[in-house]
């Protein structure tokens, strides 16, 4: 319980369990195509965890019954792999990742294009992807959490899209999910003050319709209620006097 700041010797054990995550997603986007099922993309994800000698974070968790998540146009978050789910030209494709290494947890997730997509779904792409920069730049000693949230929302809402609330970013340590919650939306100048030390993922969930999400009879699939696309971007960002380091950036 409470917030844990993290020393520099910390922050570099996290910054490697981070840069293992970064190098599956690389893969995993290397591999990604057309024709494949998410199942198969699990496995390849699998394998090469195994290979960084390192642990899923996913796996287990809450019963969570594999080590990636595969979430495909509609779908918001925590789609499961499936061996029927099988990729087709023109899907938006988002893969959630998190790894343990020496005890410490990378986190990050990345939406793909799968073959050529359409120009809104690259739009809703791109939108998101600049949110989440937009939030790290924010991500400053003496900022306020209102303030990372309130660059995701600033920017996406004027472009028509909207911010998911029933998910939210999180502290990131020695657990996954720490203290505190990181949401996608804000008010400048609120909240908790952001202090050296602090290690968070932000990971703005952008639907290109309403922000509501529905999850499926698995447990797991949220969909957007309106069945609107959307997409997710994340990155395991630490607050320093040096400004914002983004851990599971290679
Ligand atoms: N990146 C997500 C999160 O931070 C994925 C975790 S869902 C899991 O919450 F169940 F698969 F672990
Ligand atoms: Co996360």
């Amino acid at each position: 319980m409470g917030i844990h700041l993290k020393n520099q010797s910390q922050i570099a054990k996290l910054r490697e369990a981070n840069l293992i995550v970064a190098d599956v997603l690389d893969t995993l986007e290397g591999a990604a195509k057309p024709g494949m099922s998410t199942w198969e993309l699990n496995e390849i994800a699998a394998r090469r965890l195994k290979q960084l000698k390192a642990e899923s974070a996913f796996l287990g968790y809450h019963d969570y019954p594999a080590v990636l998540c595969t979430s495909v146009n509609q779908v918001v978050v925590h789609g499961i792999p499936r061996k029927d789910v099988i990729l087709k030209e023109g899907d938006l494709l988002s893969i959630d990742f998190g790894a343990y290494k020496d005890g410490w947890c990378g986190d990050s997730a990345r939406t793909l294009p799968m073959g050529r997509i359409t120009i809104e779904a690259q739009a809703l792409v791109n939108a998101t992807r600049e949110s989440l920069e937009r939030a790290i730049a924010a991500c400053l000693p003496g900022n306020r959490l209102g303030d990372i949230g309130h660059a995701i929302q600033s920017y996406v809402e004027p472009l028509g899209y909207s911010v998911v609330r029933q998910f939210v970013g999180h502290g990131i340590g020695r657990r996954m999910h720490e203290e505190p919650h990181v949401p996608n939306f804000g008010v400048k100048g609120r909240g908790l003050r952001l202090s050296e030390g602090l290690v968070v993922a932000i990971e703005p969930m952008i639907n290109a319709g309403g922000p509501e999400v529905f999850t499926e009879e698995d447990g797991w699939t949220a969909v957007t209620k309106d069945g609107s696309l959307s997409a997710h971007f994340e990155h395991s960002v630490a607050i320093t006097e040096n400004g914002p380091v983004v851990l599971s950036r290679p």
